[in-house]
């Protein structure tokens, strides 16, 4: 499977480029970062795209979503399916998947690691149980370098609560004030930040005299590339269409 990873540059880009070269199926054959450059071991280029661009088999996205909308128009135009893990994507953002998925298969998630997807199941079995008598709140703690808050996992967390629920929360984001007791309409979702801690995301049904507390912590970002590769051996034998992490767990 011959690969372009967009984000070629960053953290996860060359996180995902050394788990490629260890993978005897798999080959990095170029890289979208916004600093291009031919003197590495493969061509880095802009979007959109002027020169020659390497053919590929999938596009591996770990940047930014100031790059999601070119970055389908070039899956569009080179007909490439596409793992896009970039979070903070907006509504035009995923209008752009959406429109790309009626011709490619896209995948998409904010969280490539297999033990948040498990979470989010989790959350889906209890939270209809738990709708009219607990609390629902998610601390996500992350290291100092995250731009975005809350993260993208929080919100998916979050989503998966209001979509297993019968009446959807509103999302509260943080709490300040004299009079701000807890809602049973309102869904908290708290962001801590600092130094090296590694991603944690918590999420707690408060009931009367009980607590449930479920929690995920990533170690290392390889989980990420571990979560990205089994999305391109699966995303790469589908039909156009929008795929997440679900479709991967089921089809396992
Ligand atoms: N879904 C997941 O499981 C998961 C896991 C980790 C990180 N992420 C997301 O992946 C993204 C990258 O994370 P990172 O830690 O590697 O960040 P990073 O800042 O280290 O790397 C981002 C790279 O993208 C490039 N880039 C940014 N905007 C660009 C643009 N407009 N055009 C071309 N290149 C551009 C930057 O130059 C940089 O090399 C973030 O959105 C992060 O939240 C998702």
């Amino acid at each position: 499977m011959r690969i372009i990873i967009s984000g070629y540059i960053g953290k996860m880009g060359q996180i995902i480029n050394e788990a490629v070269a260890a993978d005897p199926d798999m080959e990095v054959v170029g890289g979208i970062d916004m600093k291009e450059s031919n003197d590495g071991p493969v061509p880095v280029f802009t979007l959109p795209a002027t020169g020659d661009v390497p053919e590929a088999d999938l596009v591996i996205d770990f940047s930014n979503f100031s790059l999601t909308e070119a970055l389908m128009d070039f899956c569009i135009e080179k007909k490439i399916p596409a793992v896009v893990a970039t979070t903070a994507l907006g509504s035009e953002q995923k209008a752009a998947l959406a429109k790309a998925a009626e011709t490619l298969p896209i995948f998409n998630t904010a969280n490539m690691s297999l033990g948040i997807n498990l979470l989010a199941k989790m959350i889906r079995l209890a939270a209809p149980s738990l709708e009219n008598d607990f609390n629902v709140e998610i601390i996500e703690k992350h290291h100092k370098m995250k731009a975005d808050a809350p993260s993208g996992t929080a919100i998916m967390l979050a989503d998966v609560v209001n979509e297993s629920i019968e009446a959807p929360k509103n999302y509260l984001f943080g709490r300040h004030g004299k009079d701000y007791k807890p809602n049973m309409t309102d869904l908290g979702i708290h962001a801590v930040r600092g130094g090296t801690l590694p991603g944690e995301h918590s999420i707690y049904f408060l009931g009367l005299d009980e607590v449930i507390e479920l929690k995920h912590t990533v170690y290392s970002r390889k989980v990420f590339a571990t979560g990205a590769l089994a999305a391109a051996r699966f995303i790469v034998k589908q039909q156009p269409g929008l795929y997440n992490m679900d479709d991967v767990i089921s089809a396992k």
